[in-house]
């Protein structure tokens, strides 16, 4: 069972180092288990057993390793998944409109939930490695899939979505931007 690192450590607020490509089989092995967390993590009954909460996205650095790749698992629809493990991330190309979710975001390493507007790109493409595929991917996501994808890619530089909350103004409203 993985350790969630929390945020009142230290190491989850690093910038972390580029994966080595060819990647390792430590690395890979690493990555696979942070798949498989969110994988059970969705299932109520092994949340409750082992005392965990269930998340769409896991970044290495929440776990204790600073290195840039993360993983996400969500279902798309009742019979599609989102799922990457992906390696080396960038974002490419970003949309000038935002996009917020309306009850805010959570994150495993934030035990508390934090409530306000967390306003990020509504249209982002990214590429990366899959590790899932064995492939370099590139990825166009909007709204909620495009969230995701940069709330873990923050993990990497060490952000926090609680950073990106308007301190005086948590429900700021602000152009070119929707809610969903
Ligand atoms: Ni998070």
């Amino acid at each position: 069972m993985l350790r969630i690192v929390k945020d009142n450590v230290k190491s989850l607020r690093k910038k972390s180092i580029p994966v080595e490509m060819p990647i390792s089989e430590k690395d890979r092995k690493t990555l696979e288990e942070m798949v498989d967390y969110l994988v059970k993590s969705q299932d109520e009954e092994y949340c409750t057993k082992h005392k965990i909460r269930g998340g769409v996205g896991l970044a290495a650095p929440q776990i204790g390793v600073n290195k840039r790749m993360f993983a996400v698992y969500y279902p798309k629809s009742e019979t599609e998944f989102v799922k990457y493990g992906l390696v080396n991330p960038k974002i490419i190309q970003n949309s000038v409109r935002k996009v917020a979710i309306q009850s805010g975001e959570g994150c495993l390493s934030v035990d508390e939930d934090k409530k306000g507007y967390v306003y990020r790109y509504a249209k982002i493409v990214m590429t990366g490695f899959d590790i899932l595929t064995n492939k370099e991917v590139t990825i166009t996501a909007n709204g909620y899939d495009a969230i995701v994808l940069q709330h873990e890619y923050d993990h990497l530089d060490g952000i926090l979505y609680y950073d990106r909350i308007d301190k005086s103004n948590p429900f700021k409203e602000i152009d070119n931007s929707y809610l969903i």
